[in-house]
């Protein structure tokens, strides 16, 4: 059955720029209640602004950085307290590095981790007590392509996305008895900072940028309100990804190959 979206409270991590951004636009025009968290308060600030001038939204602003349990814990009880209630999660917040794994330090490695992965447990260990007392909730977890298929020089994001949608399979199960239900959102290459920004320093010239083939935000934004309405399990975007996800598991050596040649990954002896 159809959720109306009207009135939902919605925190969205992530929400200073790129996707997280987009979200909000159209969670306002649907009518919800929201609540922006990100690192950079003074974004936040601005969106909310514009929340308010084209949608009549008034939007509670949460400055956090989601490795921090602490914090995270700390923005998802002034959420409830501030609305009342927690009705959507939505975990966004994400980072991209590239690089071959021999060359990452592990640090940057780790801050992918906590990010794309631990943050989201962090917040799902706050909130999902929060929405168990209201009598339940919806958590949307934002994966990726790479989530079903590792490429290269993308080892440690593609490990994190991996990991995401284990924890989410998981929890669907294990706490859908809650009456908390689960979306995986699985987006392919859309255009926003993580991509334009990419540091591409430790990258052969010849990577691919992807920049002729990448989605326009708003594609995304859309489907996960869908999702909220309609409590999706899984979200691909485009929708038919989710078909090359079954021919990347059904013939995993063949794409190996595919992927390297589109890639162009040679020895460091073929390419000197
Ligand atoms: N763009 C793509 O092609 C693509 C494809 C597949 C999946 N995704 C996923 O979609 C999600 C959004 O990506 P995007 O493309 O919108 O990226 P983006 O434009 O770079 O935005 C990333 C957002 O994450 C926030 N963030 C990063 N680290 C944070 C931290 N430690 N604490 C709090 N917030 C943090 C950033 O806010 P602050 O810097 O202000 O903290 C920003 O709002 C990510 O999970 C990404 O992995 C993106």
């Amino acid at each position: 059955m159809s959720t109306k979206p009207s009135s939902l409270v919605v925190l969205i991590t992530g929400a200073s720029a790129g996707i997280g951004a987009a979200t909000a636009h159209e969670l306002a025009r649907a009518g919800c209640r929201l609540a922006l968290a990100a690192r950079r308060k003074e974004r936040l600030e601005d969106l909310a602004r514009e929340l308010k001038q084209q949608h009549n939204t008034d939007a509670f602003v949460c400055a956090v950085d989601v490795q921090e349990p602490e914090q995270v814990r700390a923005m998802v009880e002034s959420v409830a307290r501030h609305f009342g209630r927690l009705d959507v999660l939505i975990n966004n917040a994400g980072v991209l590095r590239l690089a071959p794994l021999l060359a990452m330090p592990l640090a940057e490695m780790e801050h992918q981790m906590n990010t794309n992965f631990w943050a989201v447990i962090h917040s799902v260990r706050a909130a999902a007590p929060v929405m168990a007392r209201q009598g339940g909730g919806h958590i949307i977890n934002i994966a990726s392509a790479a989530s079903h298929r590792g490429l290269p020089y993308m080892a440690v994001y593609a490990a994190s996305k991996w990991a995401l949608t284990g924890l989410t399979e998981s929890l669907r199960v294990e706490l859908g008895v809650e009456n908390i239900c689960f979306t995986t959102v699985y987006p392919g290459v859309i255009d926003t900072d993580m991509p334009r920004n990419l540091d591409r320093s430790r990258l052969p010239a010849d990577y691919p940028d992807h920049r002729s083939s990448r989605l326009p935000v708003g594609r995304v934004a859309r489907a996960i309100v869908r999702a909220v309405c309609n409590k999706t399990v899984e979200v691909y975007v485009p929708w038919w990804l989710r078909y090359v996800s079954w021919l990347f598991a059904l013939c995993p050596g063949f794409f190996d190959r595919v992927i390297r040649w589109h890639y162009r990954i040679r020895s460091a002896a073929a390419r000197s």
